[in-house]
């Protein structure tokens, strides 16, 4: 089953509330929310307040990607605030096994993302203690980007290894996505389905949502 993730960064941040509840009717499956530090990424955005803000605006699980240095600090907050899925970037994790079972402790799903130049062999120890994958498929910092192709190869390479250890992790890309790159994804492997602009520049976002899910 194909899983859609409306990205919150491209809704309007001045109705919020409406705009997720939006998508939520339109047939979405999670909330995605990207939290950015201006040190990880070139960006900023918004913290555990804002997370605990939206929790009782939707019962859609809150599938929170934290782009941050030192996410160990902020992941008990985050979780407190109503996080569901809580994803921390490789490249931003020392100990990632420690970090990984930071979050599982706080009873909120784990999930690892890669950047796009980020080999997938990084998740081969790791992957059996995670319930997701996040597979950049742009660079992290904003929405509206393009699709990098190369990124599908990636998603075959953790399709195969997820089939071969018998596992139930979700495989989710972010980035670019709208209905004719979502089709690539799907075809190589992926689940779960992040689109912000793709769904929120649109005005019938039911049907956006619908034509990403294919
Ligand atoms: C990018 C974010 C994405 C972003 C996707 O750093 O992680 O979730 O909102 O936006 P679109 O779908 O417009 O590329
Ligand atoms: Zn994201």
């Amino acid at each position: 089953m194909i899983k859609i993730a409306p990205s919150i960064l491209s809704a309007d941040f001045s109705k919020l509330g409406e705009d997720i509840k939006e998508v939520e009717l339109a047939g979405a499956d999670y909330i995605h929310v990207d939290v950015m530090d201006g040190h990880f990424v070139p960006n900023i955005t918004i913290g555990p307040l804002v997370v605990e803000a939206i929790r009782p605006i939707t019962t859609l699980p809150l599938d929170v990607h934290l782009m941050i240095e030192n996410p160990d600090t902020y992941i008990p907050h985050f979780a407190k605030a109503g996080a569901d899925i809580i994803s921390v970037h490789v490249e931003a994790c020392r100990h990632l096994h420690r970090t990984i079972h930071l979050i599982k402790d706080q009873g909120v799903k784990a999930g690892v993302v890669l950047n796009p130049a980020t080999p997938v062999e990084v998740i081969e120890t790791i992957i059996e203690d995670i319930d997701l994958v996040l597979l950049m498929t742009v660079n992290p910092g904003f929405g509206g980007q393009r699709f990098i192709d190369s990124v599908l190869t990636k998603i075959e390479k953790v399709s195969a290894l997820v089939r071969s250890r018998g596992l139930s992790v979700e495989i989710e890309v972010d980035g670019g996505v709208n209905k004719v790159t979502a089709k690539k994804c799907i075809e190589a492997g992926a689940n779960v389905l992040v689109a912000g602009s793709a769904i929120y520049n649109e005005v019938d976002r039911s049907l956006a949502i619908k034509n990403i899910r294919g």
